[in-house]
C-alpha cells in the first residue's frame, strides 16, 4: 500500500481483508510519502509493517522512486496499491510493474483526472463544471497519469448544495471504499491463477 494522507481507503482494504472480501492477497506493507499521514497509524493498528519515503528528503524523483523500489523488492511485493497516494510515479517506475500497480481516483475517468487532479481538487472541478453525476475509478497505473486500463468504476449522484467536502465523503462511501477492495481481490485472484497456471 502506498499512501500519503488520511488513509480511509487503506482502512477499507484492511476491513475487507478482515471480513474476507479480500482473500487472495495479504496486505504486508504500507509506505507513506508523508511522515505525518494518519494512514500510518491505521496500518500500525492493524499490525501492518510501515515505512516512510519522503520525496523532499529523497532529494529527487529518481531517488524517491528508487527508495520505494528497494523496499518493494526487499519485501517481495507482487501488487502495489495506491490508496490515496498523492505523488505521480514516472515511466521509469511504472514500467517496472506493468499491470501490477492499482490506483483509486475520485472521479469517472476520463473526466477530472490527470496532473493536478487529486483529492479535493477533483471534487471542486466536478462541482465547478456542473456535472450531475461523478464517481470513482480503479485502474492500473502506467506512464500516463490516471491513464491506465480501467478495472472498475462506480457512479455517484451530485446533490443540490454539495460542497467539495460533502461530495468527497459521498464518493468515498458510495464508491471508493467498495470498488477498491473489490478490485484488489479481483486482481489478486487473477495473479494467483496465473501463477498456478490456471
Ligand atoms: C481519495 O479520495 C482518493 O481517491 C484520492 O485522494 C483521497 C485520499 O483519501 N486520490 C487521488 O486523488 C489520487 N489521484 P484517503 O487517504 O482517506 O484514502
Amino acid at each position: 500500500m502506498l499512501v500519503s494522507g488520511g488513509g480511509t481507503n487503506l482502512q477499507a482494504l484492511i476491513d475487507a481483508q478482515k471480513s474476507g472480501i479480500i482473500n487472495h492477497g495479504e496486505i504486508v506493507l504500507c509506505i507513506s510519502s508523508n511522515p505525518q499521514a494518519y494512514a500510518l497509524e491505521r496500518a500500525k493498528n492493524a499490525g501492518i509493517e510501515t515505512a516512510v519515503v519522503s520525496k523532499k528528503q529523497s532529494g529527487s524523483q529518481q531517488a524517491f522512486e528508487q527508495a520505494i523500489k528497494d523496499i518493494l523488492t526487499e519485501k517481495s511485493i507482487d501488487l502495489i496499491v495506491l490508496a490515496g497516494f498523492m505523488c505521480i510515479l514516472s515511466a521509469d517506475f511504472t514500467s517496472d510493474y506493468p499491470e501490477r500497480i492499482i490506483n483509486v481516483h475520485p472521479s469517472l475517468i476520463p473526466s477530472f483526472c490527470g496532473k493536478g487532479f487529486y483529492g479535493l481538487f477533483v471534487h471542486e472541478a466536478a462541482l465547478e463544471y456542473g456535472v450531475k453525476v461523478t464517481g470513482a475509478t480503479v485502474h492500473f497505473v502506467n506512464e500516463i497519469p490516471d491513464g491506465g486500463r480501467i478495472i472498475m468504476q462506480k457512479a455517484v449522484a451530485i446533490e443540490e448544495g454539495d460542497t467539495p467536502e460533502i461530495l468527497q465523503k459521498r464518493v468515498m462511501e458510495q464508491a471508493e471504499w467498495q470498488i477498491l477492495p473489490q478490485s484488489v481481490e479481483l486482481v489478486s485472484a487473477q495473479l494467483l491463477n496465473e501463477r498456478n497456471g490456471k
